[in-house]
């Protein structure tokens, strides 16, 4: 039945593009990274209303500005080169309860949800009730970026944004609030969760250490990008130290320079 929603059948086409993208560029070993997109304005009023398929899943914690909210996610243990092949036999649609503490699923099939759903419903939870139009939550794991976590020096906000920024004015440009770090949590749980949301204060990108990246936003294609460009800055970075030298990277001037041409 849903498959008849036009609209909701592009965004789903849109998340599969994504997911095939994840794996093309190696940042989706086996089951690695997860996807969820609120889609609850593409949906008509009786699917919103649709049956459960099955009985409802409770959540660590009450997700109060996601009440009756709508989401495609992607399902645990899924790989993404087949959610790009068929997004609905490797996640399903998700309504969240009318009192934010659990969830159903609803369509197309009963496919548990990323073991990261704490996580993303947190930040979906979190942007909402900050008023931010944040409908995407993407993760992954892209070699270069996680390279970088491995580093202590890199552990800090304010220098891996400014070497990666320095890279290529792409980056000061299409990241404009830079990077959050997250020290290592175990994946899955309720305390990555929470420090994970403390970081989309300032950022809409964050790298968790020695385990993957997540972007937040409006738009999958543009989640996408942001991290896309991150990796073309560490890939860089890093071809210039296997070269033999130090990359001069662009001056405080020059990325200045960006803020006032394009307004960040
Ligand atoms: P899932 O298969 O549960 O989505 O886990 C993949 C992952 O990347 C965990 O961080
Ligand atoms: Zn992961």
């Amino acid at each position: 039945m849903i498959g008849d929603n036009k609209e909701l059948m592009a965004e789903i086409g849109r998340i599969a593009e994504v997911a095939g993208y994840l794996w093309t560029k190696g940042w989706a070993e086996r089951n690695g990274g997860n996807i969820s997109v609120n889609v609850t304005d593409l949906m008509t009023e009786q699917e919103k209303a649709l049956p459960a398929l099955g009985a409802p899943y409770p959540l660590l914690a009450p997700m109060t500005a996601l009440c009756g909210h709508i989401f495609y996610v992607t399902g645990t243990g899924k790989r993404m080169r087949y959610v790009a092949q068929d997004p609905f036999a490797h996640g399903s649609v998700i309504r969240i309860a009318v009192d934010g503490t659990s969830f159903d699923i609803i369509a197309e099939q009963p496919i548990p949800s990323t073991s990261e759903l704490p996580s993303h419903l947190m930040m979906h939870n979190y942007l909402r009730s900050c008023g931010r139009d944040n409908k995407v939550v993407l993760h992954t794991h892209p070699t270069d970026l996680i390279g970088f976590t491995h580093c202590q020096p890199f552990l800090d906000s304010e220098k891996i944004t400014r070497v990666l920024w320095s890279m290529i004015p792409e980056c000061r440009i299409i990241v404009p609030k830079g990077i959050g770090i997250v020290p290592y949590e175990i994946p899955g749980t309720l305390d990555l969760a929470l420090a994970t949301i403390k970081q989309l204060e300032k950022h809409d990108v964050v790298f968790w250490e020695k385990h993957g990246i997540l972007a937040v936003g409006e738009d999958i294609i543009e989640c996408f990008d942001a991290i896309d460009t991150l990796s073309k800055s560490a890939q860089i970075f890093f071809a210039a130290r296997m070269a033999g030298y130090e990359p001069e990277g662009m001056t405080d001037q020059q990325l200045d320079d960006l803020v006032l041409a394009f307004g960040l």
